[in-house]
């Protein structure tokens, strides 16, 4: 019986044809894993179905959210840190894994869903973040559904300690999951450079390496290429928008299997 991880990212479900190739989302074995990198939604009630009915799919489920799952609307009672805290707790009652959960273990490899965020220190140098933003001619959505609920950067600096103490405490080889690139090189693929702002963190450039990971899963850009940075794949997987379309010589595997064991 072979088994195999799986990984997908950006299943942006509100659009029909997302959502049917979801509904085709099939393991195939009973104990087959599945990684999902973050934006699945918005809407915190289509997050938690998408998930339930993978969750019925596959023998494990590995939740990291991405921007959209964090977007507020100005209409919603629970945004900010508390929109986090309230998926976390919605999808852990469905039996799904989150970053707040310990890690599972996927024959010898450690699975680490991650949740680092951005800070903009994806800039030229010279600038600091916030006349970087103001001069970004391209603007992601964050900036009006994320950055007023929360210290973004702040945030970013909580998320990186928190990660790294847990990431510390454990030996052994590792598969690195993250909404955002753990690197800038994939987002030099970036037809609007100005976006890399929203991209990551360079906070967390080094982990691939220090916390021993044979392979580092993203999402975000929806480019779905593979970067080798010191001798480590960093993959996107992500599914994207329907009307995206992409050179066929960055398109992987979708779903992209991470591993097999027996
Ligand atoms: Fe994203």
């Amino acid at each position: 019986m072979v088994r195999t991880l799986w990984a997908v990212s950006d299943l942006h479900v509100t659009f029909p044809e997302n959502q049917a190739t979801v509904d085709r989302l099939v393991p195939q074995d009973l104990g087959d894993w599945l990684i999902v990198a973050g934006d699945v939604a918005e809407r915190i009630p289509d997050v938690v179905r998408t998930l339930t009915a993978l969750k019925q799919r596959f023998h494990t489920v590995i939740w990291v959210p991405g921007n959209h799952e964090l977007f507020n609307r100005t209409t919603d009672r629970v945004n900010g840190k508390a929109r986090y805290r309230a998926l976390v707790g919605q999808l852990r009652a469905i039996g799904v894994i989150t970053p707040e959960d310990p890690y599972p273990v996927f024959g010898r490899v450690t699975v680490c869903p991650l949740f680092t965020l951005y800070d903009y220190s994806f800039r030229l140098p010279g600038l600091t973040a916030q006349q970087a933003v103001a001069q970004a001619k391209v603007k992601l959505d964050d900036e009006l559904a994320i950055a007023p609920y929360v210290n973004i950067e702040q945030w970013c600096a909580g998320r990186i300690e928190y990660t790294e103490d847990r990431l510390d405490a454990i030996r052994g080889p590792k598969v690195l999951v993250n909404h955002w690139p753990l690197v800038i090189e994939p987002t030099h693929r970036l037809r609007f450079q100005d976006i890399a702002l929203w991209c990551g963190t360079t906070a967390t450039r080094d982990w691939a390496v220090k916390y021993n990971a044979i392979m580092a899963i993203h999402g975000h850009l929806h480019i779905p290429a593979e970067t080798r940075v010191d001798g480590i794949s960093h993959i996107e997987v992500s599914l994207g928008y329907p009307f995206e379309e992409h050179p066929p010589h960055v398109q992987r595997p979708w779903p992209f299997p991470v591993m097999q064991i027996n």
